[in-house]
């Protein structure tokens, strides 16, 4: 086998080079179409809250909890903890910016909202914050994705998604699911 010249390796550098840059290149695409287009992006929000005390004071105190219409934006807390979500269903909405406000008392636990882009960490100590705007009506299955113990597999919420004209608040600015 002929000794390859240095211009044959030089070649074969570039080549090499061109396409790492091509896959490089590819991957910032796939990030930049997932944030611009489709409003995926890592949480970025860092507030830092007591997971001992949480429920006793603040924002997080048991009256808090659920949907809470502030100004022109919709709040929703909820408090994830081994093995459920307080409350367990919340409303929320159509075709309106929903911010979505949780923590947990005592392990890592993790969200996702079927069919939308809601999907991360509820990390003990801060608090999970995540914008979104539900397109859909309906009841949205909430499960808790990050493995927290016995009863991990029982642990998830509904997202009842309504109809704006649907979507009475009270005068406190609060709506809730049906009690049944
Ligand atoms: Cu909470 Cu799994």
């Amino acid at each position: 086998m002929p000794i390859a010249s240095e211009r044959d390796v030089l070649r074969s550098e570039f080549r090499w080079g061109l396409l790492t840059a091509a896959a490089v290149g590819l991957i910032f695409l796939a990030i930049l179409t997932a944030a611009l287009a489709w409003q995926i992006n890592p949480p970025s929000n860092v507030e830092l809250i007591d997971p001992k005390t949480l429920h006793l004071s603040g924002e997080f105190t048991e009256d808090n909890l659920g949907t809470q219409v502030q100004g022109d934006r919709v709040a929703i807390r909820m408090i994830a903890s081994q093995f459920a979500f307080l409350p367990r269903c919340v409303v929320a909405p159509r075709d309106r910016p929903v911010t979505l406000r949780l923590v947990s008392p005592d392990v890592i636990h993790g969200i996702l909202v079927t069919g939308t882009n809601v999907n991360t960490m509820v990390v003990p100590g801060y608090v999970s914050q995540v914008h979104t705007t539900f397109t859909r009506t309906g009841d949205l299955l909430m499960p808790c994705h990050e493995f927290c113990g016995m009863g991990h597999s029982q642990m998830w919420a509904t997202i009842r998604v309504v109809e704006s004209d649907a979507f009475q608040p009270d005068a406190q600015g609060r709506v809730a699911c049906a009690q049944r």
